[in-house]
């Protein structure tokens, strides 16, 4: 679904990614971890076509999209919550799933019922100005709004962020219940005890470079990872 080959990026002169290479298959929950400035959101962004890569490519569902406009991108199915959500927060619900939509040719009434499904909160405050909802209320409004566009690959980065423990559960509840409808994810997260356990696979990031990759579990039960990442 996804393959990126030997990426790197950089800003001026910071060699923020360095020669990253991942791939995440149709159906996985991939994971990738690190801690303030590894370049997870970097790397995620490099994908979505926001940044570019001095050298390397990125292919999604066959085709190579290192030079493709963000806006197509999300067109061909990869869709990205952004790091701390930016919903438009003077827009009602409603109005920020509408938005979400923007790549369709028309809104359908279907597929806001499918987002009020999944997210019943915001079926009931569909009226409510998004800069009002509560933190875990506004994580799934972003999530909510890209899912608008039915992704094939759905990017979230650190979905939990200045979330209480039991919202930080529910968002991955939902994480889980999007793979098992066929959503494939590749999820960036600091808090890696609750990513690792969600994810079939997941790589480690440290200053730019993918230095340990593996299954969820193996990465969980490694004890560089517990001692870097899971408190001891
Ligand atoms: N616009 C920018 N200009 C210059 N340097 C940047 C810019 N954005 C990111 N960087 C640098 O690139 C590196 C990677 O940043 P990035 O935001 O990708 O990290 P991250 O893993 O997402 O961190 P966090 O967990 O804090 O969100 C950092 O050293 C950061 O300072
Ligand atoms: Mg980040």
């Amino acid at each position: 679904m996804l393959k990126v080959n030997n990426i790197n990026v950089y800003y001026g002169p910071i060699h923020a990614i360095k020669d990253v290479s991942f791939e995440v298959h149709p159906g996985e929950i991939v994971a990738l971890i690190g801690a303030n400035g590894a370049g997870k959101s970097s790397t995620l962004q490099t994908v979505s076509g926001l940044l570019r890569p001095k050298t390397g490519s990125v292919v999604f569902d066959g085709k190579d999209i290192t030079k493709t406009e963000p806006h197509k991108i999300v067109k061909m199915g990869l869709a990205q919550v952004p790091e701390g959500r930016r919903i438009f927060l003077r827009m009602t619900v409603m109005e920020n799933l509408e938005m979400g939509a923007f790549t369709q040719k028309g809104v359908s009434s279907k597929g806001i019922e499918e987002i009020f499904n999944r997210f019943p909160r915001l079926k009931e405050r569909q009226k409510q100005i998004a800069g009002t909802l509560s933190g875990g209320e506004q994580q799934m409004l972003a999530m909510g709004r890209a899912l608008m566009s039915h992704p094939k690959l759905l990017m979230l980065d650190e979905p939990s962020m200045g979330l209480a423990p039991v919202l930080v559960e529910q968002i991955f509840e939902i994480i889980a219940e999007l793979k098992k409808s066929g959503v494939t994810i590749l999820l960036v997260e600091q808090n890696a005890g609750m990513a690792l356990e969600v994810a079939d696979r997941a790589y480690v990031l440290e200053t730019g470079s993918i230095i340990l990759s593996g299954t969820g579990k193996e990465l969980a039960e490694s004890d560089e990872i517990k001692k870097a990442y899971l408190g001891g």
